[in-house]
């Protein structure tokens, strides 16, 4: 037992000389050693303590040199903004890959953690996962996020709804992820069974890096579902549309509205709804409703002109567009794309 914590100790010694040893060369030797010393000492504390005390946990804090977790990437990432409390988002992520320092000795079996999200600097909401197990692989841990509230910071609803925006309109976003993770893992002992420890309280920050919607760059009109023209001249069109998402986000928003305009000459064409818009990575077939309003001057004309001809409508974000979710609202605002309608008299209806 001893014997497998000190050897455990010595490689962590190592992984600690390494991890920083491409910093400031010359200059270091004496620190680097002597903190290598204190994180053995913190290694070999753990079979009678079970946890890192305080000065131990300093060691993974920024600064210090033990950078314990070096990226987060998330292969998918899931939003759910249908809580009635737009301050509360239900997240989740069934692929989480956390890579870890290398040489990091310990098999870890199981994760759970406490996360800030921080972007452009700013605190801008916090989540819990429940213990989940990972899989080491190498130096990446795999792991989920389990569903979980993410709460955003009541006095930064506008950044988080910035934070939307730039998922929404970038081909990228760079965010940070921050906080303490807790680890399982197995301990080999010499001789018979392995011990099974947790850590508690490793801190941790990352940047991670997300595809955004790229300003829905592919909405492709798929086929015509029904045209309505009233007795008074308003209209209804109703499509399928196939909005293609490059990012690996999965955003559940409900039924969203976009002012609609035509492309070229911005003349008002009325309000575009697209019904229950929950986007995953891919395909989305969405239900796509056109309707005249007050603000459309010659309803009549444009009807015509889409029937026999088609057009190119824009779409346009507005700060209510989603009446549900204003923080989700304000975020999604900022969309502007065309949708090719073709001449809507030839094309054929949904059998
Ligand atoms: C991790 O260990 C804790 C006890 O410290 C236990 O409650 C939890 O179920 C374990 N979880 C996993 C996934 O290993
Ligand atoms: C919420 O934002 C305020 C103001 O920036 C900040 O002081 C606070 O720490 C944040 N809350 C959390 C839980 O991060
Ligand atoms: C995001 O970070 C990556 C890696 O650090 C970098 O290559 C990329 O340019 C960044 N993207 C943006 C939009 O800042
Ligand atoms: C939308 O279509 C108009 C008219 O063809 C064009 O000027 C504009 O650049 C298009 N916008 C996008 C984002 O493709």
């Amino acid at each position: 037992m001893k014997y497998a914590f000190i050897t455990f100790a010595i490689v962590m010694m190592a992984a600690a000389l390494s991890s920083s040893s491409n910093s400031h060369v010359g200059a270091l030797p004496r620190r680097l050693i002597k903190r290598a010393v204190t994180v053995a000492q913190c290694f070999t504390g753990l079979p009678t303590n079970l946890a890192f005390d305080d000065s131990c946990k300093d060691l993974f804090l920024p600064g210090k040199g033990f950078r314990a977790v070096t990226s987060i990437t998330l292969a998918a990432l899931d939003l759910d903004f249908s809580d009635p409390d737009p301050l509360k988002i239900i997240l989740s992520s069934p692929d989480m890959k956390v890579g870890v320092i290398s040489n990091l000795p310990i098999p870890i079996t199981g994760t759970r953690q406490d996360v800030t999200l921080v972007d452009n600097g700013v605190n801008i909401a916090t989540f819990s996962t429940p213990w989940v197990p990972g899989v080491m692989k190498g130096n990446l841990l795999e792991t989920t996020v389990g569903s979980t509230t993410l709460n955003v910071n009541d006095t930064q609803r506008d950044q988080f709804s910035a934070f939307i925006a730039s998922l929404t309109i970038n081909t990228e976003h760079n965010f940070t992820l921050k906080g303490t993770v807790d680890v399982n893992f197995t301990l080999p002992t010499p001789f018979g069974t392995p011990v099974v420890t947790t850590i508690t309280g490793i801190y941790f920050e990352s940047i991670v890096t997300l595809k955004g919607f790229a300003n829905f760059p592919d909405i492709q009109f798929v086929e015509l579902i029904e045209k309505t023209e009233n007795t008074d001249n308003s209209f209804t069109i109703k499509s399928k549309v196939n909005i293609k998402s490059a990012s690996q986000l999965g955003v559940k928003m409900g039924d969203v509205q976009f002012h609609t305009f035509d492309a070229v000459s911005s003349e008002a064409i009325g309000v575009t709804v697209l019904e229950q818009l929950n986007l995953v990575p891919g395909d989305n077939f969405i239900i796509a409703v056109t309707t005249s309003t007050s603000a459309t001057t010659k309803p009549q004309d444009i009807f015509k002109r889409v029937s026999e001809n088609g057009e190119i409508f824009r779409l346009e974000g507005f700060s209510a567009s989603s009446t549900t979710d204003p923080i989700l609202s304000n975020g999604i605002a900022v969309v502007k794309t065309n949708v090719t309608i073709p001449a809507l008299n030839t094309a054929a209806p949904a059998a």
